[in-house]
């Protein structure tokens, strides 16, 4: 079987409060990429089990991803949409390319190093293992193209290497079992835009994330209008008015971190927003921002609000995206046994 022209797989973690960043850096473009391609977009609940999850809140936060995904504007009908444990071979994969990986390799791994902290003892094996998870994810479904923030740009290289390595390594019988030009392709990240990595509101050296302890530092999706307006009205700044010109930017992340999020927001770049903005003060370019912040995310938000009300019916969608993701994914687990030579009846 030839690998397909063009697919492209992403995932979102249920970790609860989504915010500004997972959708400009992510899910935002995963609505854009839509059109006329085949998309694969996955909640990646095992992942999120690599840190401890109270079991309800994990529930919750499956669904509520779900429902983001498809507020934002994500078909589920002419894309497949799904968590990713009802689908056993993420982790069947998985195992195969925890074999193939080195250690030195996942060593080097910065996100673990991050989240890990000081007790790296402590640790999950899960959480070292995180990224080779995230390889079997994309090379279940042999994906061509992945859209993620920029943070997840070294678990992408690595990807790479792992396939490169299980292509080289196998590259006998995957030529005898009929396969030209290697098994996994060499999946392509996509990190563009003016938003691949939104900084925290109240630290410019800091990237907006779940798990910061002030709900001030991020803008949840499902935050409503005035919580909007007050956490861009709070928004740390500095004493200066917007520069006209990119290189103003510089050495003003909190600047050019708000300017970034307007850019993204209104589907323009940068220059744009410095050419509109250049020379005002920021009194008067976030109160722009909240008027463009609340049109483009206050619908969002209510129609996540919406989803949630009825769960089944998003159980439903999950269903009916892991049975059309399975199809793909057992021919990828039917090949890789064959390849590495594990029998099968
Ligand atoms: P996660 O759940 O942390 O984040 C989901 C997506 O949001 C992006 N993102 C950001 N983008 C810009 N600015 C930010 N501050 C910001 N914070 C998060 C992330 O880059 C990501 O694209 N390991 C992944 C999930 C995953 C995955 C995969 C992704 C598992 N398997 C396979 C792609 C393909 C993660 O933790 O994302």
């Amino acid at each position: 079987m030839a690998a397909v022209a063009e697919r492209i797989f992403s995932g979102v973690q249920p970790t609860g409060n989504l915010h500004l960043g997972n959708y400009l850096g992510a899910i935002k473009r995963f609505v854009d990429l839509q059109k006329g391609r085949e998309c694969i977009y996955c909640v990646v609940d095992l992942h999120a089990i690599t840190i401890w999850q109270e079991p309800e809140d994990l529930k919750r936060h499956i669904r509520e991803v779900t429902a983001a995904f498809i507020a934002c504007g994500i078909d589920p009908k002419a894309n497949i949409v799904f968590n990713q444990s009802q689908v056993s071979g993420h982790a069947e994969l998985a195992w195969v390319l925890n074999c193939v990986a080195r250690m030195g390799w996942l060593n080097r791994m910065t996100q673990f190093k991050e989240k890990a902290g000081k007790d790296r003892e402590n640790a999950s094996v899960g959480l070292f293992a995180y990224p080779t998870l995230m390889a079997a994810d994309i090379l279940l479904y042999r994906a061509t193209h992945v859209p993620v923030g920029e943070d997840q740009k070294q678990h992408l290289e690595l990807t790479r290497d792992i396939a490169q390595k299980f292509n080289n390594d196998y590259a006998r019988t995957i030529a005898a079992n009929g396969h030209e030009d290697g098994y996994f392709p060499m999946t392509e990240p996509l990190i563009a835009g003016p938003a691949t990595r939104v900084m925290s509101l109240r630290d410019g050296s800091k990237k907006m994330s779940k798990s910061d302890a002030s709900d001030n530092s991020r803008i949840n999706l499902a935050d409503d209008a005035d919580a909007i307006a007050t956490k861009v009205r709070k928004a740390k700044t500095d004493p200066e008015p917007l520069p006209s010109e990119l290189e103003g930017l510089k050495g003003r992340p909190e600047a050019d971190n708000l300017v970034g999020i307007f850019a993204a927001l209104s589907d323009g770049a940068k220059e744009d927003v410095l050419r509109d903005f250049g020379g005002a003060q920021f009194s008067a370019f976030k109160a722009a921002l909240v008027e463009l912040a609340v049109e483009k995310l206050g619908p969002i938000g209510g129609e996540m609000k919406r989803l949630m009300d009825d769960p089944a019916s998003i159980d439903a969608i999950l269903s009916d995206g892991a049975d059309r993701a399975r199809v793909i994914a057992d021919q990828t687990i039917r090949d890789v046994k064959d390849i590495i030579g594990l029998v099968r009846g």
